[in-house]
């Protein structure tokens, strides 16, 4: 009995993956309300909720909702990749920043070089003797926060999504940490997610999350639970 319920719950899975959306609202509203609503004064949001319960999803579906006119920069944290630093980030800024033109940008040399250092395809009009993959983390947080909030206006909000970042490296946790003090409030959001139940959850950076997390004027959570989803 309790393996054809399983069985029944795989089924219900797949045939949602490009289905319709289900339930959700009380999170769909806590997000618009953070993103586009009256409570748009921390830059970072997390939802937090066990694999398979809807985190991926969520994000989705918020960014159809409320952010279709927005600048979206979107990565995965990847287990096999967790051992390279900035990973997803690499991928939100080479995905989400193809169609910007970032010589117009007003940044420092020293900035672009260590820009270039994550994306050199996209900033091959950067000059730099750097050695490759040289990377001076608080100089690169430094120009990420500038590139972030140059980029954003005020018409034109940014969003910074990083998916499953229980497989972040410690460099990317960091530099979050940085960006959520430093971007441009109401304009640049970071936006995470991550699992709960996996005991390995990042031995040093969960310490960074949970610093986050309680950061009165930075941080804030959203848990998933299949009680509240209407979902499963
Ligand atoms: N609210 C929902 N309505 C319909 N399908 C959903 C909903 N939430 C999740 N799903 C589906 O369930 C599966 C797992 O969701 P996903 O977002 O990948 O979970 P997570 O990211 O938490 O591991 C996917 O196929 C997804 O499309
Ligand atoms: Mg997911």
């Amino acid at each position: 009995m309790q393996e054809s319920l399983q069985h029944y719950r795989l089924l219900v899975v797949q045939r949602n993956w490009h289905g319709s959306f289900v339930g959700r609202t009380k999170e769909l509203a806590w997000l618009r309300d953070r993103l586009a609503g009256p409570a748009n004064d921390h830059p970072l949001l997390l939802i937090q909720g066990e694999a398979g319960i809807g985190k991926t999803r969520l994000i989705q579906e918020t960014l159809r909702r409320f952010c279709s006119s927005w600048i979206i920069l979107q990565g995965t944290c990847q287990e096999v990749e967790r051992k390279h630093p900035y990973h997803a980030i690499v991928e939100a800024l080479r995905r989400g920043l193809a169609g910007e033109d970032l010589a117009r940008l007003n940044l420092p040399g020293v900035w672009l070089e260590q820009i270039a250092q994550l994306i050199p395809d996209r900033l091959q009009f950067v000059e730099t003797w750097l050695a490759p993959g040289l990377i001076e983390p608080t100089i690169l947080a430094d120009a990420l926060v500038s590139l972030l909030n140059q980029l954003a206006r005020p018409q034109r909000s940014l969003l910074l999504v990083l998916d499953d970042l229980q497989w972040a490296d410690k460099a990317t946790l960091s530099l979050l940490g940085h960006l959520v003090r430093y971007v441009h409030q109401g304009s640049v959001f970071l936006l995470g997610a991550f699992r709960n139940d996996i005991i390995e959850l990042l031995a040093s950076g969960q310490r960074i999350v949970s610093t986050w997390v309680t950061g009165a004027t930075c941080g804030a959570k959203e848990i998933l639970s299949s009680q509240s989803s209407g979902y499963l």
